[in-house]
């Protein structure tokens, strides 16, 4: 609206989801739980879109049971096209529609630590093929659609390992360890997300980022005590502490932010 009197602004209403169809893989996990939760929170038909093993459907179920509204659960391998293609199919033909997309999922195998040095190129492969491939055919596959349709939020998930390297001093005395594949991939998400910002800016398909930090998982309690030390905050995060972030970057209260990444790191980047 052009207008420079924001009293007649619903400034609520800008947070609000209602009705919007948005796909979210890794739902499952431990972000993509809080995300499928928020969102649905705010009024959307929530696509829970995870591995099989994870059993998206019954979450979805769970989610529409509870808000009352249709959602969907798909099982895919975001890595790989064909299954990509069915799950823009299956949203299309249940929604008729979709509004956002968050790419939550990531190859797990990062948390067995292996040393640089010793890293297989299978290992490396299977990195970069789920977190950065599975990235971007969402965004190719369903961005495209967005983009033909004129309309879109993307919000992809780096890591704070693509902004900072790893203090390699946060797992003295523990059995975890951030390896490079996992920081490379993250940084190429970063990059993709950035470039694909500029390239749809103009079909009105906004794609930004949300960088977690130290999600709160039942860490032993050595890492946790670590992670006091260096987090100006002194503290882990909480999944929920995340989701808020997600929800003004689907919604239209970010209607002017595109190739954004908002750092929900608790200040671990700032010093
Ligand atoms: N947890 C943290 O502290 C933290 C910090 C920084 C960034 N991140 C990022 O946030 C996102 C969510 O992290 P999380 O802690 O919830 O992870 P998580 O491991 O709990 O969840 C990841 C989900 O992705 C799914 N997944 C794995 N491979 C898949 C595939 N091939 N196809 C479809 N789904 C697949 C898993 O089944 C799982 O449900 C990830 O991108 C992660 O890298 C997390």
């Amino acid at each position: 609206m052009k207008t420079t009197d924001p009293s007649g602004i619903d400034f609520r209403k800008k947070f609000e989801l209602t009705d919007k169809v948005i796909v979210i893989s890794g739902s499952c996990g431990l972000i993509g739980r809080a995300f499928c939760e928020a969102a649905a929170q705010f009024g959307a038909h929530v696509v829970c879109a995870d591995i099989p093993a994870a059993n998206p459907e019954s979450m979805a179920a769970a989610l529409s049971e509870k808000h009352g509204r249709a959602m969907l659960g798909f099982s895919l391998n975001v890595a790989v096209k064909s299954e990509v293609e069915a799950l823009k199919a299956k949203v299309l033909e249940t929604f008729g529609r979709i509004d956002g997309l968050v790419c939550g999922h990531q190859n797990k195998s990062h948390l067995k630590f292996e040393p640089f040095e010793q890293v297989t190129e299978e290992n490396w492969d299977t990195v970069v093929e789920i977190n950065l491939r599975g990235t971007f055919l969402l965004c190719q596959v369903i961005g495209s659609y967005m983009a033909e349709n004129g309309k879109g939020s993307i919000v992809n998930i780096p890591s704070t390992y693509s902004v900072v390297a790893p203090n390699q001093n946060l797992y003295k005395g523990t059995s975890l360890g951030c390896p490079a594949a996992y920081s490379a991939s993250k940084g190429a998400i970063d990059a993709l997300s950035r470039y694909l910002a500029s390239y749809w800016a103009s079909r009105n398909v906004r794609v930004n980022m949300i960088t977690p930090h130290g999600v709160w998982n039942n860490h032993e309690d050595k890492f946790e005590k670590n992670f006091a030390q260096f987090s100006p905050m002194q503290r882990l995060s909480f999944n929920h502490e995340v989701a808020p972030a997600l929800i003004y970057l689907l919604s239209d209260a970010s209607s002017y932010v595109t190739g954004d990444n908002m750092l929900v790191e608790g200040g671990w980047t700032v010093w």
